[in-house]
């Protein structure tokens, strides 16, 4: 399994409260798309309120069985579909308007990563990162392994894609990026 370094997570309360939620999705803009791909949805933070959001389905996996469990017992009733599935090994084996990878780019292989989730895009799609803000953070992996924006957009290039607008802020903790494929 190659399952990402330092993906561990504390508490569900705790994690939850540590994003703005609405304003994440907001100024990702995310209701422009109609089906979603997530990879790792955690406690199904981000994969609930998504579902809510867009007018097609979210498809969301992960590698731990309990977290899917935990996230389709909060997606009732949602149009979510959630499966057991190691995206660095495999990629997404689907194709959708927006590829999530939040707090996740920490990874050993992040050019491979980008790269599955540009192949997952539909024409037109955007790959949506959000990661820890490369400072004092109250969580978040350690700085010798979290990226800053400017070495997402790097790696994003040697991926086939391309930064649309600057970097988001996120506050309290995060930044975000909006990538498109150049082709
Ligand atoms: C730090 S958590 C972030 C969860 C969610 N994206 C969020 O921001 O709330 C990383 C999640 O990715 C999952 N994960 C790690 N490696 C994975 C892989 N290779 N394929 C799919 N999921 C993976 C972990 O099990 C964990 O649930």
């Amino acid at each position: 399994m190659m399952k990402v370094r330092d993906s561990g997570m504390p508490d569900e309360p705790y994690w939850e409260s540590l994003f703005d939620i609405p304003l994440i999705l907001s100024r990702l803009d995310i209701g422009r798309s109609h089906d979603v791909a997530e990879l790792g949805c955690g406690y199904g933070t981000f994969t609930v309120p998504i579902a809510n959001a867009i007018s097609g389905t979210l498809y969301t996996f992960d590698v731990e069985p309990e977290m899917i469990a935990r996230t389709v017992e909060r997606a009732a009733g949602l149009h979510v579909v959630a499966a057991e599935r190691d995206v660095m090994e495999t990629g997404f084996g689907m194709q959708a308007d927006a590829t999530l990878l939040f707090n996740v780019l920490h990874c050993e292989n992040p050019t491979l990563l980008l790269r599955h989730a540009a192949e997952a895009l539909l024409p037109g799609g955007e790959v949506l990162v959000i990661h820890w803000r490369h400072g004092e953070t109250p969580r978040g992996p350690g700085l010798d392994i979290r990226p800053k924006p400017e070495q997402i957009v790097a790696w994003a290039g040697s991926a086939g894609l391309k930064p649309i607008g600057g970097v988001v802020d996120l506050p309290p903790w995060h930044y975000g990026l909006r990538l498109s494929s150049h082709i």
